[in-house]
């Protein structure tokens, strides 16, 4: 259970960067909700061009409490004076770019959003915390939200906890890791007051489809194939969004200065049967005359696909008495639920940001 008056008391003022993105957007909803803090949001998105990711919701909840600024956080004279006016009492770093297959595609988005921005933050993170009282310097966060891809690739057993070594293995996961090692170094050298997780592949409302599940929902309702890549064996641990959410808030009251939270689903899903599992229950909801899953094509593989993530969530779970609640049944329909139901936001996100379903399988190195 999530103490929100808690954490309304402690932190008025949240500065969000990534607001506009998958979990950040539901990060915020979240926090309207139930909160009563100022949140200031920074995305370097406009709200034109993602404006239905913050969509009707928004509308019958968004109050004054919530401020928007289009800002590119790898931009240094951008950040300029946002920490004056949010002068917050914890960052919640979001802001990254965030898929595999666009990173081999164009690294140089990644190094500068990833690294440059994570840096710039910190830079101004430390100059406000400096410049605190010494009551709230006690209460000031800046909170980097991770992955656990910058722990490399695992075989057919093991997990990943807070004792695995780095050993990032593509230009997206690179670029992560560089940022967690940043935010540590802030934290060792500097004194600066971190908090930092680590979890897996999240799933829920709002996720762009350039990921695996918005991609095989959205393209099995237009009637295109569902490319999954190489032999579809590939492990993921999938976390539902709210789960996350309910860790980030978690380790946001609970969490311990310096300290690194690994954050899984244990929910551990092969490629291909997650697909099938999506498209039976296509088939029930939103049957079509022939099953969904004779639209799955298996493409070339990813290079250097990564065979599988999972993680031992025991130091969350144990510590901060964190677990998921969400059951992956009624989550994975929830979600599908959601896609079907918000049709246009898929077609205005694909449209804005210039995505063709198929491009993103077909490699050239
Ligand atoms: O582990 C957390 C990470 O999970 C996040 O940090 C990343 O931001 C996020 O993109 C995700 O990385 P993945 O590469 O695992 O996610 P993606 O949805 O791109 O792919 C999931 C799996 O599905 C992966 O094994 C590649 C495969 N795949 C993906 C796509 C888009 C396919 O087989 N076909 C596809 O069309």
């Amino acid at each position: 259970m999530i103490d929100y008056k808690y954490f309304s008391r402690r932190y008025k003022n949240i500065l969000i960067t990534g607001g506009l993105g998958f979990i950040g957007s539901n990060f915020i909803f979240r926090l309207l909700k139930n909160t009563t803090s100022n949140i200031f949001n920074i995305d370097k998105l406009s709200f034109k061009k993602n404006k239905l990711s913050l969509d009707n919701q928004f509308k019958t909840i968004s109050t004054s409490r919530y401020k928007f600024c289009k800002i590119d956080i790898s931009e240094k004279n951008e950040i300029g004076n946002i920490f004056d006016i949010a002068n917050p009492d914890i960052v919640f770093h979001f802001a990254a770019e965030s898929h595999v297959d666009r990173s081999i595609d164009s690294p140089e988005n990644f190094i500068k959003s990833n690294i440059n921005g994570t840096f710039n933050l910190l830079e101004e993170s430390l100059l406000h915390y400096r410049n605190l009282t010494p009551q709230r310097k006690e209460i000031f966060k800046f909170q980097h939200v991770s992955t656990d891809e910058v722990f490399g690739s695992l075989g057919v057993e093991g997990y990943f906890n807070e004792n695995s070594n780095y050993l990032p293995t593509s230009p997206y996961s690179a670029s992560k890791a560089s940022s967690d090692h940043l935010v540590k170094a802030w934290f060792h050298t500097f004194k600066l007051p971190i908090l930092m997780t680590n979890c897996s592949n999240n799933y829920g409302p709002r996720q762009f489809p350039d990921k695996l599940i918005p991609k095989i929902i959205t393209s099995a309702i237009n009637n295109q194939p569902i490319s999954i890549y190489g032999n579809g064996l590939n492990i993921r641990d999938w976390l539902y969004v709210e789960d996350h959410i309910n860790a980030l808030l978690t380790v946001a009251i609970k969490g311990i200065s310096g300290f690194q939270y690994c954050i899984g689903g244990d929910n551990e899903k092969s490629n291909i049967n997650l697909c099938k599992d999506i498209c039976n229950l296509l088939d029930e909801i939103y049957p079509k005359d022939k099953s969904y899953k004779s639209l799955i094509k298996f493409v070339d593989d990813r290079p250097g696909h990564d065979f599988r993530y999972s993680i031992d969530s025991t130091l969350i779970k144990n510590e901060l008495k964190w677990q998921p609640i969400y059951t992956y049944q009624k989550a994975i329909q929830d979600t599908i639920n959601w896609y079907l139901n918000n049709l246009d936001w898929v077609d205005y996100i694909k449209k804005e940001n210039g995505y063709d379903g198929q491009r993103l399988g077909d490699f050239q190195l």
